[in-house]
């Protein structure tokens, strides 16, 4: 999708269809839409009067040659009461609009822009949702009937600083939909090798260094956990490593480290789980793959710090070879785990992950991953859980999260549940001997593995994934967390 700016009169812009939005008061039918009004001799008072048109959220109001302007269609959006309306609204509002119009084989559009969101700000608002409502999941449909799409968008009514505000929503958002297009694919198109060479092609393209280590080389740096993991797979593990490196790095600087868990897919293992909704274990790949995105954004804004990102990537499996319950595993930082049930995967290979980041560098950490059932059971499908241990890092990033209309809550990851991590025979079990606190232990479980490093954890098993479609965004991944660690990267 072509996205620019204008600053034609919006009567005399010659469209396919001219959108813009009303609030929900008593007289809606005010701004521009009172102009809209003088020109079509009264229509929208007409349509206020009979309450089809109320300012209701998403409510859409269609007119076809509305007389008086020279779009050829004009529709106005509900976006609620005025006093609400904020950042994430008006991105939402511009992706609703978007679907709702290619749904009609609409091709050009024109986004009017009414006070009091004018700025450049609400111009990146209302680009991102253009592209992020613009991707559909029928790749794979014989027919495509959502291969409909709007080829170019006109944005009027902005301040200045509005070209530099679409040059950057086109980045993050075209890296949340390059994060969610990969984390669709179902697992048997997106094999640990098959992430891999995505990931290689990403870098490539964007200018970042990569490494990615085969079984061998994951051999030979001993990480015994995420070897552990792929061993009930025919398909071999991959641990993949991008760099970013800063025009212009200071020594001693701090170094963000980015890991990701990309388990692409996660039976469960020899601890297997139930058949129903297995399924879903295909977007176990979601932590690893948002960290991709961040760094494929990061490669083209160039922020001034150095970033590491760091995704093991295998299946879980319960293949001959697999690791049993009871197993013990070495990790590669020397720490021994008990392997009590071989679906808590995650954990094993983000043990190795977090590890090698340090090795390689990273002064900080942030890990994202599709971990815990239980995080679901907390917290739904509506927050993202926040783990951290160093209270000022971890505010900061709830801080940006919040800015970025990404919606994250903060959960506690304290000593005493570490404590119900510790096995008897090794220095770690994966699960715990508590009742409930599933997310907490997990997490504690990671901390484990990061020392006195400044770390984030984020569970994002609740959020990944949209089961059905909203009117903003198709179902399927939701590439949730990639905005917040971009943000996040350039603050540091
Ligand atoms: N991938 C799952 C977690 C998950 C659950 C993701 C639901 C998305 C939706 C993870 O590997 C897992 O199986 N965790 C277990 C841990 C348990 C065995 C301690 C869980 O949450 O049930
Ligand atoms: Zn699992
Ligand atoms: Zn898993």
């Amino acid at each position: 999708m072509q996205i620019q700016l204008d600053s034609a009169s919006p009567l005399s812009i010659e469209t396919e269809a001219l959108v813009t939005f009303a609030f929900e008061k008593d007289d809606p039918v005010d701004g521009p839409l009172a102009e809209f009004d003088r020109a079509t001799s009264g229509r929208l008072q007409e349509l206020a009067a009979s309450h089809e048109l109320t300012g209701k959220w998403l409510e859409m109001v269609l007119l076809h040659y509305p007389g008086g302007l020279k779009a050829k269609r004009l529709l106005i959006v509900g976006a609620g009461k005025q006093e609400k309306f904020d950042n994430t609204q008006l991105r939402r509002l511009a992706g609703a609009a978007e679907r709702y119009l290619k749904g009609r084989s609409v091709k050009k559009i024109v986004f009017l822009l009414r006070e009091p969101r004018q700025d450049a700000a609400s111009v990146q608002l209302v680009a991102e949702g253009l592209l992020l409502g613009d991707l559909d999941l029928d790749k794979y449909k014989s027919e495509k009937k959502n291969q409909k799409s709007i080829e170019q968008a006109s944005i009027l009514g902005a301040g200045a600083g509005a070209a530099e505000a679409i040059e950057r929503a086109r980045i993050i958002a075209e890296s949340e939909n390059w994060a969610r297009d990969i984390a669709n694919e179902p697992s048997n198109r997106l094999t640990p090798r098959l992430l891999a060479e995505h990931a290689e092609k990403m870098a490539r393209e964007s200018g970042l260094e990569i490494d990615i280590l085969d079984e061998n080389r994951i051999e030979e740096m001993k990480m015994g956990a995420l070897l552990g993991v792929a061993r009930g797979s025919a398909e071999p593990p991959r641990m993949i490593v991008l760099t970013y490196n800063p025009p212009a790095a200071k020594p001693g600087a701090p170094v963000l480290g980015l890991v990701g868990k990309a388990v692409t897919f996660d039976t469960g293992g020899i601890s297997i789980k139930p058949s129903k909704g297995m399924e879903k274990m295909k977007y176990d790949m979601c932590g690893g793959i948002t960290m991709l995105g961040a760094m494929r954004a990061i490669a083209r804004l160039k922020p001034s710090v150095k970033v590491i990102a760091v995704v093991p990537a295998t299946e879980n499996m319960p293949g001959g070879r697999a690791i049993k319950p009871g197993d013990i595993l070495f990790s590669m930082s020397g720490k021994t785990i008990e392997v009590l049930n071989t679906d808590a995967e995650g954990r094993l290979i983000l043990a190795d992950g977090l590890a090698y980041a340090r090795q390689l560098g990273a002064t900080h950490l942030i890990d994202a991953a599709t971990l815990t059932g239980a995080i679901v059971v907390a917290l739904s499908t509506f927050n993202v859980g926040v783990f951290g241990s160093d209270e000022d890092f971890t505010r900061r990033f709830l801080d940006t999260a919040r800015a970025a209309g990404e919606k994250m809550w903060h959960m506690p990851v304290d000593d005493d549940y570490a404590e119900v991590m510790k096995s008897p025979i090794a220095d770690l079990q994966n699960i715990s001997t508590a009742d409930g606190g599933g997310a907490s232990t997990a997490a504690a479980f990671l901390k484990e593995f990061v020392d006195d490093t400044p770390w984030i954890h984020l569970d994002i098993a609740g959020t990944a994934w949209l089961d059905d479609a909203k009117p903003w965004m198709a179902k399927g991944a939701s590439g949730v967390a990639v905005r917040s660690l971009v943000d996040f990267t350039e603050k540091m």
